[in-house]
């Protein structure tokens, strides 16, 4: 017998300001031809002014519980992703915590930039699996646009805001890759290529920077290692491409989804895109991503998901987990 991280209920967020590629074209050298063939993005959301990654990741929650027919009151830890806390300190997952009416559990926010889904939901599943929590609920909730520089037409118009969630609940499986829940994470990082996505300021610095990025290097590594993570979490269960009923990927570039889908083996229709309509929203985007999956009825219970996700540090990471 093991006790697996079973997913209960899933909800997203994405602020009600839409912004169309046609908008970068009125200040920016560039097109909507451009950014829709380099990246596959036609849209992105926007939070609104006083709109904070918690407000967001806040509404992600409520959607969630109330699909696991959960109340706040219920969870015993909150595990937020994030890259853009609302403040230095307390923690976002706290501001959740009051928010949705939860004082008996604990909360804490995790960063690992555009793979910090993958790690929070690997630290959920492992506070479940010894028995730290019967409950969590695991958020990935950005705001982007609040560290864009406007100037930069090479990454401003790839990023968007938004928030996704998962309530986890504790259930005895058999051991199997027959269980549901979370069956298998495979986590990397690199801090040698720390200078190809960054933020140039933070705390120590007395700034709150504008995120760089060195695109083409970025795309490099997303393309060697984004498949092969998804490869090593596969196959430490056992199971291959041919198992795989969804990949929901980290959505940056619909180029990057693709040919990891061709080098996992993995046809596109059995592929969660949203990047057309969301952009890139970091932590956000897989459970953003499971969301939108759910709801437009392609992730069924059963199916059999891996989910990948490459950002800044580099981190990198997958988790394979049946719905
Ligand atoms: O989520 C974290 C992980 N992040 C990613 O995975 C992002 C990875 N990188 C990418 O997705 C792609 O590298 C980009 C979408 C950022 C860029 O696509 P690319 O095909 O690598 O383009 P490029 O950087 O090689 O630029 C090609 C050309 C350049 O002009 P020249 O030097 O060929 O004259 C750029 O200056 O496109 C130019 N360019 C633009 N033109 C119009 C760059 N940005 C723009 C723009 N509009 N917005």
């Amino acid at each position: 017998m093991t006790v697996r991280a079973v997913v209960k209920g899933v909800g997203h967020y994405l602020p009600e300001r839409i912004v169309p590629n046609a908008e970068f074209e009125t200040f920016l050298d560039t097109t909507d031809d451009w950014i829709q063939s380099r990246s596959g993005i036609k849209n992105r959301h926007f939070a609104a002014e006083g709109e904070t990654t918690s407000d967001l990741a806040t509404h992600a929650a409520n959607a969630a519980l109330a699909d696991a027919g959960l109340q706040g009151s219920d969870i015993d830890a909150i595990v937020l992703a994030t890259s853009t806390a609302d403040l230095t300190f307390p923690s976002s997952a706290t501001k959740v915590q009051h928010a949705i009416g939860n004082t008996n559990g604990y909360a804490f926010d995790i960063q690992a930039v555009c793979a910090g889904f993958v790690f929070a939901l690997s630290n959920a599943n492992a506070l479940i699996a010894s028995g730290q929590a019967e409950r969590v609920l695991v958020i990935g909730a950005e705001t982007f646009s609040r560290i864009m520089d406007w100037t930069d037409r090479s990454t401003c118009v790839l990023f968007g805001d938004g928030a996704g969630a998962l309530v986890l609940e504790a259930e005895t499986g058999a051991g199997t890759s027959a269980d549901r829940g979370v069956l298998s994470v495979d986590l990397n990082s690199d801090g040698s290529h720390r200078n190809l996505l960054y933020v140039d300021g933070g705390v120590s610095t007395q700034s709150t920077g504008h995120l760089r990025m060195e695109g083409q290097e970025v795309f490099r590594h997303a393309v060697e290692k984004l498949a092969q993570t998804a490869h090593t979490a596969l196959n430490k269960i056992g199971l291959g491409a041919g198992d795989v009923d969804w990949v929901v990927p980290h959505q940056a570039n619909i180029r990057i989804i693709k040919s990891t889908a061709r080098k996992l083996g993995v046809p596109m229709d059995r592929v969660v895109v949203t990047v057309e309509n969301h952009g890139n929203t970091s932590a956000a985007s897989i459970p953003l991503a499971l969301s939108v999956g759910k709801e437009r009825g392609q992730i069924k219970q059963g199916d059999l998901l891996v989910t990948e996700a490459i950002g800044g540090g580099l981190a990198w990471g997958s988790v394979v987990l049946r719905w």
